[in-house]
């Protein structure tokens, strides 16, 4: 089941039950200048605190976020949940990468994940480094993956970085969460890896643009990560 619906994210969280997701990846807005980009931590803190609220005990959460701006996220995490790895993706592509730091800066070209569990221990069972490393030839916390081209978001995540999460930190017939679904990545992997998925976006647009990728993916035998390994 893929349910992705126009939605503000408070709003769709509160209409969610306590303890019925297993697995939360997400991309919020990274408090940039861009107007659907910029929130402040304390609007950052009440979703998250809903998210926490939805997951299951043991559920596992991937967040992306901008280096720069991670301190106070960070900070929420490591109270809220057991924080894991901050995992790098590396990209060199990214759209824009470098430029909302400013002109004086050296280029940004990574973005933080954070990877945790709610509670102390991963209920999925999986060893992530192994099943990272046997799925995709690299257990390594920075991963390195081009951002995909052409681009349909601004701030499209690579598929088979979001497939390695899932296939690390969740069992088939899982529920995933995103309640920043973008251009629907996460709903999309979801679907490749027989996972259900819940997620919302608040524009309209972009949720016809998930859509109109989950439907072309119809016909696509993809179950497994294509990322070559890299040397
Ligand atoms: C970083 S993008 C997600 C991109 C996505 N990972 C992809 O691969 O396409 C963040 C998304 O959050 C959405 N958003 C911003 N504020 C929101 C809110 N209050 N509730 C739900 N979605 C929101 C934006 O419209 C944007 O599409």
């Amino acid at each position: 089941m893929i349910s992705i619906e126009t939605k503000d994210c408070l709003e769709f969280l509160g209409e969610m039950k306590d303890d019925s997701i297993d697995l939360v990846i997400t991309d919020p807005p990274y408090n940039s200048k861009i107007e659907w980009d910029c929130k402040q931590d304390e609007w950052q803190f009440q979703w998250l605190s809903e998210v926490k609220r939805v997951m299951k005990e043991g559920a596992s959460f991937y967040m992306f976020f901008a280096p720069m701006n991670m301190y106070g996220i960070e900070g929420w995490i490591r109270s809220n949940f057991t924080l894991k790895n901050i995992i790098v993706w590396h990209h060199a592509n990214l759209y824009g990468a470098g430029m909302s730091y400013g002109k004086n800066r050296y280029k940004s070209t990574w973005d933080v994940v954070f990877y945790a569990v709610k509670g102390a221990k991963a209920k999925h069972g999986k060893n992530v480094a192994t099943e990272s490393y046997l799925k995709t030839g690299r257990g390594f916390d920075v991963m390195i993956y081009p951002q995909p081209r052409p681009l349909v978001h601004k701030a499209q995540k690579p598929l088979d970085l979001i497939k390695k999460f899932i296939i690390c930190s969740s069992n088939e017939e899982d529920t995933v969460l995103d309640p920043f679904i973008g251009s629907g990545t996460t709903a999309i992997a979801c679907k490749f890896l027989n996972r259900n998925f819940v997620g919302c976006d608040i524009n309209s647009e972009f949720v016809s643009i998930a859509n109109e990728r989950l439907t072309a993916t119809d016909d696509i035998e993809l179950k497994t990560i294509d990322q070559p390994p890299l040397p």
